[in-house]
């Protein structure tokens, strides 16, 4: 049976109950031994990987925003509701900016498990309608920090927390990632660029990798004044916050030393992006015919930079991940022609 296990106390139990953080030290939990596959499920992975019009036969795009909600937070959310049903859980609550609410609230409408979902204010018009169509409760809260302490809160009234940036379900859901490159392309890449918030996809294809022959380098790609792991491996940035990267706003990862771990021993680096960066990526995107949000948009302005500062090497194999979809997002056009 898998367990959960905590690195850094010991702890160690069975997932007979739901824990989302480490009942003896507070620390992240992980889980090993055999994981079913997920029983509640919307059709989510498997999603194409493809060479885009203008980037050359190198450079391979892995299309997570065509997953069921439009994001790869389905490849967790299936996997953490999962469990939550099968443990009997009839209530959930959730913290995010929106795709994680997004692809928690369709996954409990199909688990048939009521869901709350707090979200930052300003979240896009777009994804919060979403969050309520498909019947989630929404609670606003004043930004990305007090949105996990509100939903907390719901939690001590009987509600299960999701907490995806802390959930071992949900991590390890993200890892069926790799193998699916790996299967896609033949081979694992020589380097993986993607946008990193909480760290769950960068997370994901690191352990997943794990598995693979080889780890290919991860490049993690955060926005602006959102930057907390540039900030641990290359010192404190100061920049102005972006207002592009609305999916990127998480200050304080609870994975941050994973996330590290996983950049620096994989060969692979932190890069940094602004608003300008990101906007001109995005409009190559769309020219491509590649429909995703502006976060999404971050992957590509960072390998932009790696391109220009010749840390890719001519006919490696590089991987983009596309992490959200653009159909969320009406106000992507205007963005584009303002
Ligand atoms: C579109 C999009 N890209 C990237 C990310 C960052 O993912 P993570 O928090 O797993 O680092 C998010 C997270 O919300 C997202 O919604
Ligand atoms: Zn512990």
């Amino acid at each position: 049976m898998a367990k959960y296990v905590c690195k850094k106390c010991g702890f160690k139990t069975d997932t007979d109950k739901w824990l989302w953080k480490c009942p003896s030290c507070g620390g992240v939990l992980e889980i090993t031994g055999k994981v079913e596959q997920p029983k509640i499920t919307l059709g989510e992975g498997n999603t194409p990987l493809i060479n885009l019009f203008g980037f050359g036969g190198d450079v391979y795009f892995k299309l997570e925003y065509l997953n069921p909600t439009g994001s790869f937070k389905d490849r967790g959310s299936a996997m953490a509701i999962s469990q939550a049903q099968k443990l009997g859980i009839g209530c959930i609550v959730e913290d995010s900016s929106g795709n994680a609410g997004i692809s928690v609230a369709a996954y409990a409408a199909a688990a048939g498990i009521w869901a709350t979902v707090v979200v930052p204010k300003g979240c896009a018009p777009g994804k919060r309608h979403l969050i309520e169509a498909l019947g989630a409760e929404i609670i606003e809260a004043d930004d990305r920090e007090a949105a996990g302490n509100r939903a907390r809160e719901r939690e001590t009234q009987g509600c299960a927390y999701i907490g995806h940036m802390w959930n071992p379900w949900f991590i390890k859901g993200m890892e069926s990632i790799a193998s699916e490159i790996n299967s896609q392309l033949g081979k694992v890449p020589d380097a993986i660029i993607t946008p990193v918030s909480s760290g769950t996809l960068l997370l994901g294809l690191y352990n997943g990798f794990k598995k693979e022959k080889k780890m290919p380098r991860l490049y993690a790609v955060q926005a602006s004044g959102f930057s907390p792991l540039y900030d641990a491996v290359h010192g404190k940035s100061e920049s102005r916050p972006s207002k592009l990267a609305d999916a990127l706003q998480v200050l304080n990862p609870p994975r941050l030393e994973e996330m590290k771990e996983a950049v620096l021993k994989s060969g692979g680096d932190v890069l940094l992006v602004n608003d300008e960066e990101i906007l001109t990526a995005l409009a190559k995107l769309l020219k491509a015919g590649a429909i995703v949000e502006p976060s999404s948009a971050s992957a590509l302005a960072g390998y932009m930079q790696l391109s220009n500062s010749g840390k890719i090497k001519h006919g490696e194999k590089i991987v983009i991940i596309l992490t959200g979809s653009g159909l969320k997002y009406p106000e992507i056009v205007s963005l584009i022609s303002s």
